[in-house]
């Protein structure tokens, strides 16, 4: 078996006091799950802020037990900053397909993106490492996935593995480097190139952002690169730019000890910060069942 090395990494403890909720981590480093808020409610001022504040130091935080309306789910992102509405609406490529058999998110709500697999399905939406749409210039910062229905043989889950982790594991020398550099995000490398939808006119939204990001509400650097959108490093060649590109989403990959697995139950949401983490959705469970709805929000474009 070949050895890898890892860089020994120290872990914060996040020591953060709540007074409105309970924060239970689900590992050291990313994911935990929120107790004692029904978000079918509106929430107190103080809530809120605690809810940010888990959300910062955790990355993906859950909530189970949630009976949410479409309106509810809203009302419970628009706390974060606007809704983001998908290229498949604002490039006027949903109806055709929405109504491919390939579709992976049928929907009629530009805001709402609607998550099923069944035994129907030739693929599952995000099933591959990425970040949300991060061809658009203002990608969403973070996304909140309500999932009613899991499958009844068990799986569906989701896996997140932060990218601040991968960072901080990067040598000096590496860091150096990657700080300097931006890449390009193209929409055409999973919208047509995965999921087979013919290019709307004028083409999918295609953005530059940096390789290493800060996120503002954490301070954290991060790494901005994901297998699902992610086409050129900008400042290498060709050559480099792919064996570059393909270094960069391995460590994140493989850095398990940055990850955690979600388990989903039926009415459980969760939130995740798509500039902290990036996820990858398990489809172990065809030909059964999964289904939910995803709302993302927008807050600004990532900088360096
Ligand atoms: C997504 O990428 O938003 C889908 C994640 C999931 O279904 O678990």
């Amino acid at each position: 078996m070949a050895t890898r090395i890892m860089r020994k990494i120290e872990t914060e403890e996040p020591k953060l006091d709540y007074k409105t909720i309970k924060v239970d981590p689900l590992t050291p480093v990313v994911g935990a799950e929120i107790h004692g808020v029904d978000l079918s409610n509106p929430l107190s001022a103080e809530q809120i802020a605690e809810i940010r504040k888990a959300h910062a130091a955790h990355h993906v935080i859950y909530f189970r037990d949630q009976l949410l309306s479409s309106e509810a789910h809203k009302r419970f992102a628009r706390l974060f900053g606007a809704l983001h509405v998908h290229p498949y609406h604002t490039k006027n490529a949903a109806p055709d397909h929405a109504k491919s058999d390939k579709a992976p998110f049928p929907q009629s709500d530009p805001e709402i993106l609607i998550v099923k697999a069944d035994q129907t399905s030739k693929f599952v939406a995000g099933e591959g490492w990425h970040s949300d749409v991060t061809c658009d210039a203002e990608p969403p910062m973070g996304s909140m996935l309500y999932i009613t229905k899991t499958p009844d043989i068990g799986g569906g889950d989701t896996v997140f593995a932060s990218t601040v982790r991968a960072y901080e594991a990067l040598s000096p020398t590496m860091k150096e480097i990657v700080d300097k550099l931006t890449a390009t995000h193209d929409g055409a490398k999973p919208y047509t190139g995965g999921y087979g939808t013919a290019a709307p006119p004028g083409g999918w939204p295609k953005t530059t952002h940096p390789v290493v990001i800060t996120v503002p509400w954490n301070g954290k650097k991060s790494l901005y690169v994901n297998r699902g959108f992610t086409t050129r490093i900008n400042e290498l060649d060709r050559s480099e730019s792919d064996a570059m590109l393909e270094m960069l989403w391995r460590h994140i990959e493989s850095h398990v000890a940055g990850q955690c697995r979600v388990r989903w139950t039926p009415n459980m949401l969760v939130f995740w910060d798509n500039w902290s983490v990036q996820h990858h959705a398990v489809w172990d469970y065809y030909p059964y069942s999964r289904y939910g709805q995803r709302v993302s929000i927008v807050n600004g474009r990532p900088a360096a």
